[in-house]
């Protein structure tokens, strides 16, 4: 079904490739497929491998983190944590899913950073680790690959100034220069709905005195709050506040990441969008705030089985079965945007198999890896696609069938899968081109899409 190409040695190392052989990669040819069937392991989760990586780093004594994303990104935390003076081991289990494990230097304990952090593609790397860095005693700078250097920073550099930090970007943009400050513990209101603001800001507050407290207008994914308790420290919660305090010690855990439910999306909705489809996803991390798409898939008709559920550090896991059962026009109402925020792009890819999507109220799609409404909306017209676009939203007409054709990455691993995902509907080839960005968060991927033809 695909046309894969190998993988060249940088991918399976954390090492960065030549500029070169970047504009030489890659591009994957998806051929169309009448249905999927099967089953796949699914890898472990970005948001939580950061979270715990980070954790560990502050911890007391040694934490072992299995299943640890194989990602680029979570490698991007792994070699900041390096750079400020953590020990870390990568290892790989029996079953072949890494294992990381970390000494932790304690709260406060980082060392001075002597050159500036590469956070390379990741937001969650740097948002995060700016709230930590801003109450130790030195100077930091973060910076990161061009798509980084794109996205927005007032948003974490607002509230940690509000807390006593001292940072300042490029025009609020990476690279972020942090002069390590005192912190004061205060009330933190984002004025939008961000997992990222909120942790950065909780990180900040474990270094912080006193307490800190953020308010969230709408529920965010809560990993954060949920690791916390698990490496010792004790949080408060009442509805979406959330609150820390600082002086706490950190105890280093065994902890075990589930499977990523943003990658495990691609596959269910693979199997969502296909006639006569079925395809069970084991490990998969079953979190309720990540679960916004399954509601979506129950309006379009399709079947969503969960089963063997359990709990380990607060963080639900199972296996989720997904058969094919319709494909009905679907509007995501506003309120249902920061549940569903990574996966747009894969439900745009299910309205192209003859279904139809209107989001509106999503404007944050514009500041993640890409301007992800205007890449969007570029790719599935280079494969034969309908689409709308409006400032804070889009509209996918899906009721003729994708011819194929050709769908730029543009730098977002999301849009290269969900590309991938809308090519096996279409009547002719496509060509996913920098398809390699995949790597970010999902190294394997169109191997796997290879396997699972029906
Ligand atoms: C993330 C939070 C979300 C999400 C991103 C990962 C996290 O970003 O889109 O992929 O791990 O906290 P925002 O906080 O910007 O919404």
């Amino acid at each position: 079904m695909c046309n894969i190409p190998p993988a060249p040695d940088w991918c399976k190392t954390s090492l960065r490739p030549p500029a070169a052989i970047v504009a030489l990669m890659a591009s994957v040819l998806v051929h169309p497929v009448t249905r999927v069937e099967g089953s796949i392991d699914i890898p472990g989760d970005k948001s939580i491998s950061h979270r715990y990586a980070l954790l560990a780093a502050l911890a007391d004594g040694q934490s072992t983190v299995a299943h640890y994303a194989p990602g680029e990104d979570c490698a991007a935390t792994l070699s900041c944590l390096t750079f400020l003076g953590v020990d870390v081991t990568r290892t790989t289990a029996s079953t072949g899913a890494p294992v990381v494990i970390i000494q932790g230097r304690g709260v406060g304990g980082l060392a001075a950073p002597t050159a500036p952090l590469d956070a390379q593609n990741s937001g969650t790397t740097l948002r995060l680790l700016a709230g930590v860095l801003a109450g130790h005693p030195f100077d930091s700078s973060i910076t990161g690959d061009p798509s980084l250097r794109r996205r927005p920073m007032r948003r974490i550099i607002d509230p940690l100034t509000r807390m006593g930090a001292r940072l300042s970007g490029d025009d609020d943009r990476p690279p972020l220069h942090i002069h390590g400050s005192a912190l004061t513990g205060t009330d933190v209101t984002p004025p939008l709905p961000s997992a990222q603001v909120k942790s950065a800001v909780l990180l900040a507050g474990l270094h912080a005195s006193g307490s800190t407290t953020v308010h969230e207008s709408a529920a965010t994914r809560d990993h954060t709050e949920l690791a916390l308790p698990v490496f010792g420290v004790e949080v408060t919660r009442s509805g979406t506040t959330v609150t820390v305090s600082g002086g706490q010690r950190l105890q280093g855990a065994e902890v075990r990441v589930p499977g990523d439910v943003s990658s495990a999306a691609f596959w269910a909705i693979a199997a969502a969008a296909l006639p006569r489809s079925d395809l069970t996803l084991r490990d998969v991390g079953l979190n309720p705030t990540r679960l916004g798409f399954l509601p979506l898939l129950d309006r379009i008709g399709a079947q969503v089985t969960l089963s063997d559920i359990t709990e380990e550090g607060g963080e639900r896991r199972g296996t989720m079965r997904i058969q094919h059962g319709g494909n009905d026009p679907l509007e995501i109402d506003p309120t249902e945007i920061p549940g569903v925020i990574d996966e747009l792009p894969v439900l745009a890819a299910l309205a192209t198999h003859g279904g139809e999507l209107l989001v509106t109220g999503a404007s944050e799609l514009r500041h993640k890896e890409s301007d992800r409404i205007a890449a969007l909306a570029t790719g599935f017209r280079g494969l034969g696609g309908q689409i709308e676009e409006f400032e804070d939203g889009f509209h996918v007409m899906g009721r003729r069938r994708l011819q194929g054709g050709s769908a730029d990455a543009a730098g977002d691993h999301r849009l290269a899968m969900a590309f991938a995902v809308a090519a096996l509907g279409a009547t002719g080839p496509s060509n996913i081109q920098n398809a390699e960005v995949v790597n970010v968060s999902y190294p394997g991927f169109f191997e796997i899409l290879s396997k699972i033809r029906g």
